[in-house]
């Protein structure tokens, strides 16, 4: 996969960007406050939705493992005068305890998680447990399952309740498509 998401960047062929960022993200930092709240963008890409977040006085941390894709995030970040707050490390999603993240109140996902298979997605998640404060908000959005190839990808709600369940709570879902896919959005606290 990895290879193909650079080959992606390279080509220009990255177009899964949902434009303006979703109001899924932005209403779900009400309660927030910017001035001690730390977001994590899992699978940032070129840092459009962090760069959002930033532009409106939120702290973001973007992660991807593209290393063009941290690159065209963080001159992107420079050249909006925004580095300060929006910081883009090269990594993986399945390995954060290698990236010192500082403790996380609010995480998003936005199209990464749902192709990782399942021993990443359970490496995902307990790295993710780890960095984020109890109490803390995640919010997914995932494919729901649907063929692809000799594959299916994509999860229903029950499976991804069930994966998380020993560090989140599913608190809310709300089917949204994504790209010209079936897709939901999870809510999820962490326990
Ligand atoms: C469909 S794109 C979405 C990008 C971004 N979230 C957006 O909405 O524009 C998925 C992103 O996840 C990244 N990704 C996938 N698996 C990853 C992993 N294991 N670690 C870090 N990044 C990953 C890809 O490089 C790609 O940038």
């Amino acid at each position: 996969m990895k290879f193909l998401y650079s080959l992606s960047f390279l080509l220009g062929a990255d177009n899964w960007k949902i434009e303006p960022t979703p109001q899924e993200v932005t209403g779900s930092l009400e309660g927030f406050a910017r001035d001690n709240t730390i977001i994590l963008d899992l699978g940032c890409g070129d840092g459009y939705h962090s760069l959002t977040l930033a532009k409106d006085g939120w702290n973001v941390i973007g992660v991807d493992y593209v290393p063009l894709a941290v690159r065209r995030a963080r001159r992107a970040a420079r050249k909006a005068g925004l580095a300060q707050q929006a910081d883009f490390m090269v990594g993986d999603v399945c390995q954060l305890g290698v990236l010192a993240l500082p403790a996380v109140d609010f995480a998003y996902d936005i199209g990464c998680f749902h192709l990782l298979d399942t021993q990443q997605a359970e490496e995902y998640i307990r790295g993710l447990a780890n960095v984020m404060k109890s109490g803390g908000l995640f919010l997914l959005k995932a494919f729901t399952p649907r063929p692809q190839g000799k594959k299916t990808v994509g999860y229903e709600s029950e499976e991804i309740g069930q994966l998380f369940s020993p560090f989140f709570t599913v608190e809310k879902t709300s089917n949204r498509s994504y790209w010209r896919f079936p897709a939901r959005w999870y809510w999820m606290m962490r326990k």
